[in-house]
């Protein structure tokens, strides 16, 4: 997996919006008290943390240990681990794994799956959201056009059909799945596309001078300014793929 080097700073001040939009998925998850939650990307910590006051007792990994050394600072009584999705192991099950906003970071979604459901115990539950088919579509399309350097994306997007013909094939059966469009407001005005693309698409960018990299995100604005650019905001073309499963006995 290539590794994004995260901006705590930014991540926390310009884009609350991962883990507020997140908190929607709390109510599919339904902690209960004295459960045993793993949150799978758990970026600076917000999401575990109301996860822990539901009452459960939650533990957080991240791949990036700028992250999570942030969520410690943040909430220094809560569990927080650097571990990569493919290949954890803990010596304890699960009673559910959540994961908000993070699986499309990992185009190696089998081994995701399998980690997940060595880790949950039998009927535990796996609660996920994250970019699917057709996400930022728009703004992928700009890029590629405004750049000559042909980086890859490395994000993965799956349809409905794709994403639950993998886990069934791992043993969870799939309760919930919905695709759908979630138009998403970037903060900062003018700056918010310029702000987004410079937290999410450093991959992009990992072998561009600092020049060419102006010169993209200058195209990019110029080119959907008409059409994600309103009253004064910038609107990021999310589609979310949404999943409950449940790991088969
Ligand atoms: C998303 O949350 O949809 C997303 C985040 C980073 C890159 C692309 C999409």
């Amino acid at each position: 997996m290539l590794q994004n080097t995260w901006n705590t700073t930014l991540y926390e001040g310009k884009h609350a919006f991962v883990w507020q939009y997140g908190e929607d998925l709390l109510n599919l998850l339904s902690p209960q008290p004295g459960e045993k939650i793993l949150d799978v990307g758990c970026g600076t910590g917000q999401l575990a943390a109301k996860i822990a006051d539901m009452g459960a007792i939650v533990t957080g990994i991240d791949a990036s240990a700028a992250m999570v050394e942030k969520a410690k600072l943040n909430y220094p009584n809560l569990e927080f681990t650097v571990a990569d999705a493919r290949s954890f192991q803990f010596d304890t099950e699960f009673d559910a794994v959540f994961s908000n906003a993070t699986l499309h970071w990992i185009p190696e979604a089998v081994d995701v799956i399998n980690s997940i459901h060595r880790l949950l115990k039998p009927r535990g539950r796996f609660v996920a959201e994250f970019g699917g088919k057709g996400n930022v579509k728009l703004i992928t399309d700009a890029l590629y056009q405004a750049s000559e350097i042909k980086s890859p994306l490395s994000w993965y997007f799956p349809s409905i059909g794709e994403y639950t013909t993998l886990l069934e094939k791992q043993g969870f059966d799939v309760s919930y799945a919905v695709l759908f469009d979630r138009p998403t407001l970037l903060p900062d005005g003018e700056a918010g596309l310029r702000n987004w693309l410079t937290m999410f698409a450093t991959r992009f960018f990992a072998n561009s001078t600092q020049q060419e990299r102006e010169e993209v995100i200058q195209a990019v604005e110029q080119q959907l300014k008409p059409i994600l650019f309103k009253n004064g905001t910038w609107t990021a073309d999310y589609r979310r793929l949404r999943i409950i499963a449940v790991r088969e006995s």
